[in-house]
């Protein structure tokens, strides 16, 4: 079996933060929320990977990614021109696939638990395709199945009037015959050649469709809410480590994961989960968590912070409460407020003084 990874889009919904590189790039627990789903691939034995790049920062795709040999798999890289939709996407890999079976990733999907299992049950399958459902609150935003008596009756992408709330969660597993088919598209409303629309074809052509239910595990990240909820999704599931220092008089309650060089001085709280990432320095006074991910080489002193993600090369030395906030690489916050909670959300290079 093969692998894609979409690796596209223009990740608006995610601005500032996407203004200098792609949404998949961006950290969850300190590692690119791409690399979860690059990680389950590997998990499921499968090696040969396509990644579809396009639009901002692809270069810095290929920088990370590389040709896959420091992860043990093999990333061929397809460029889209422009973000036309999952099934554009999946039709220009057609080639790399050929007759194989193979597994469409989009890189903003975590599964927690891994693809194996459904990957296995494909594999030995005659089925056409095979996708997850997860049940939502927001079904008018995800492609919706409806069902009726157990069997799925039609699938529909963002629905007004949702018929249920079951949503296709972004992993999909298919064979040759999704290149019949995305051919008889046509773009939706949202300009888009829609996979929701391609697996449609295939109910309607009477193909078999695999379907399993995941629980509780699956995270879409479209928005900052979205990506703090899955920061904490997975500091929860880590295995705590500590390759820091810890001065004396420092309150840790829960799990840390802590970096090389990292230094904890005296007088700061940590409350897990936290990941403090190589060569920070967490001044006396702050206090950090729960669910808070900070990145190499940053620096926090005098202020609160939790259900956060704060990215590598920054400073924070003010006073407040950070609370429910990104703020993305090499960015500087510096205040002398007292106690105020604040909210960021905050480009690469952002300087903050108040
Ligand atoms: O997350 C699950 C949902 O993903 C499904 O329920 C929907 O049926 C499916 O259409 C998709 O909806 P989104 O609106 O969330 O898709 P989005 O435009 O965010 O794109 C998903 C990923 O695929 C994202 O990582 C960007 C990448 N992408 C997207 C498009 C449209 C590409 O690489 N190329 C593209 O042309």
């Amino acid at each position: 079996m093969k692998g894609i990874l979409l690796h596209g889009g223009h990740g608006t919904r995610l601005r500032p933060l996407t203004h200098t590189g792609p949404k998949q790039l961006l950290p969850i627990a300190n590692k690119p929320m791409s690399q979860y789903c690059v990680e389950a691939l590997k998990e499921a034995g499968i090696t040969d990977i396509a990644i579809v790049i396009g639009g901002i920062g692809s270069s810095k795709v290929k920088e990370y990614y590389g040709t896959g040999k420091k992860f043990g798999l093999n990333f061929t890289y397809i460029e889209q021109d422009y973000p036309r939709g999952i099934s554009h996407a999946i039709s220009l890999c057609q080639n790399f696939v050929g007759n194989d079976k193979f597994v469409v990733f989009l890189g903003d999907n975590i599964l927690r638990g891994g693809i194996k299992k459904y990957a296995n049950e494909f594999d030995k399958s005659n089925a056409d395709a095979s996708i997850l459902l997860c049940e939502v609150d927001d079904p008018s935003q995800f492609g919706i199945v409806e069902i009726q008596n157990g069997v799925i009756k039609k699938i529909v992408e963002k629905p007004k009037n949702p018929p249920s709330n079951l949503a296709v969660i972004g992993i999909y597993f298919l064979n040759s015959t999704i290149f019949d088919v995305i051919p008889k598209l046509k773009p939706s409303w949202r300009n888009e050649l829609e996979i929701t629309d391609a697996l449609e074809l295939l109910l309607e052509e009477k193909r078999e469709v695999i379907v399993n239910t995941v629980t509780e595990n699956w995270k879409d990240t479209g928005t900052p809410d979205d990506i703090i909820h899955a920061n904490q999704f997975i500091l929860e599931t880590m295995v705590p480590f500590f390759l820091g220092e810890k001065e004396d008089d420092v309150l840790i309650d829960g799990k840390i994961m802590v970096g090389k060089n990292t230094v904890i001085k005296s007088g700061s709280k940590i409350f897990g989960p936290v990941i403090l990432g190589e060569n920070c320095i967490i001044e006396s006074n702050s206090q950090i968590g729960p669910n808070v991910s900070i990145g190499n080489n940053s620096k926090i002193a005098n202020c609160k912070i939790k259900n956060s993600i704060i990215m590598s090369d920054c400073v924070i030395d003010c006073t407040v409460s950070i609370n429910n906030s990104i703020i993305a690489l090499n960015s500087k916050i510096i205040a002398n407020e007292k106690d105020d909670e604040k909210v960021f959300l905050l480009g690469e290079g952002t300087k903050i003084v108040f």
